[in-house]
């Protein structure tokens, strides 16, 4: 058999909640209905916005992924070598390209392991799964399909030697204690001798940070408001992407980037699937993302507050992004 003809839908797992977390209904009630108005960020990630977020990958101004790329191009033996896993695991592993720096570096030091990627995102991990069967033959891919907010007690826990994996500073889309709670989260499912890779995006410039939240092409305003697109399939709404624009800025007190739609005259959408209706004021702002920003001690302190000891602290030369390596 050809590594290529592994039966994709035979290695999927579908991650238990072990708490409740809101379903879409719910959080349109709790988020949209109320004020100030807010969505969680998860809901940018169907199929068309997995797509837009790589391209925003890509963009002169988005400087995270290829600082974040350069460092694991760089580094990824070093940090194969100080985890040697037998299973990386990874949260929210979108298209999981910068993982394959590491699964290279895996193949060249002969370390024979399993990728366990993660996602809210089924049809990214089917492909993903597609193109690693055929690029790493002698990988095993199991895919975990589930939400990491609704708590990870039913996470699959592989026997052997594990490196949990964050990348794309996705931990700066918590609010810090949110992603203090998450990383102890993390810490519980680790054994002794287990890692994590955490890559974190730095402060710096304000200049830097809000170009990289606002590139000129518009491909973050189109994936910003690409989540009114999913509420009107999902709710049977209709929303005019027309009547909102896209608003990022940098909070310079909360150290974090602030995600807005904003209405940009006053009018009234239907949810149909939920019979409600949302009046929007002119400038009424949804809040959609928030991307924060961490100090290098910052970024430390995240992980040694979870009892976890920092065996390597790689950064970029520009100080701009961190990547951290921490054991049980
Ligand atoms: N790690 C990649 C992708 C980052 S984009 C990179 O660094 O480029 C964020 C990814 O996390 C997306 O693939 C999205 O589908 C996923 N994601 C967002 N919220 C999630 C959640 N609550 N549970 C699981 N995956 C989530
Ligand atoms: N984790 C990424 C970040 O905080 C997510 C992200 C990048 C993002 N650009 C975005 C989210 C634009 C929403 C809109 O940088």
């Amino acid at each position: 058999m050809f590594s290529s003809d592994k039966n994709v839908q035979d290695s999927c797992i579908y991650v238990a909640q072990s708490r409740p977390v809101n379903n879409l209904e719910k959080d349109v009630r709790c988020g949209l209905l109320a004020r100030p108005r807010c969505l969680p960020p998860k809901y940018f990630y169907d199929e068309t916005g997995s797509r837009l977020f790589d391209q925003i990958c890509d963009t002169e101004e988005y400087y995270p992924t290829r600082t974040e790329a350069a460092l694991l191009r760089q580094f990824s033996a070093e940090l194969i070598d100080a985890s040697s896993p037998q299973h990386i695991l990874e949260f929210g592993s979108g298209s999981s390209r910068k993982t394959r720096h590491l699964l290279s570096a895996c193949e060249r030091l002969g370390v024979a392991c399993e990728y366990l990627p993660f996602d809210v995102c089924e049809e990214m991990l089917l492909q993903v799964s597609q193109e690693f069967n055929q690029d790493y033959s002698w990988l095993d891919v199991k895919l975990l399909i589930g939400d990491y907010t609704a708590g990870l007690d039913y996470l699959h826990q592989p026997s052997g030697t594990c490196m949990y994996v964050f990348l794309g500073s996705s931990i700066g889309n918590f609010s810090v204690a949110e992603a203090r709670a998450f990383i102890k989260e993390i810490r519980r499912c680790m054994k002794p001798g287990d890692s994590l890779l955490l890559g974190v995006d730095r402060i710096k410039d304000h200049d830097v940070l809000h170009a990289a939240y606002n590139d000129a092409a518009g491909i973050t305003q189109e994936f910003n408001l690409n989540m009114l697109q999913v509420l009107n399939e999902k709710l049977q709404a209709n929303f005019d992407q027309r009547k909102f624009r896209h608003e990022a800025s940098y909070n310079s007190v909360d150290q974090r980037i602030e995600m807005y739609l904003v209405s940009e005259e006053c009018h009234t959408v239907h949810l149909k699937s939920m019979d409600e209706q949302i009046h929007f004021l002119e400038e009424e702002k949804i809040l959609t993302e928030i991307s924060h920003k961490y100090s290098k001690q910052g970024v430390e302190d995240l992980l040694t507050d979870s009892g976890l000891h920092i065996l390597k602290h790689i950064e970029a030369e520009n100080a701009y992004f961190s990547l951290v390596l921490g054991r049980l």
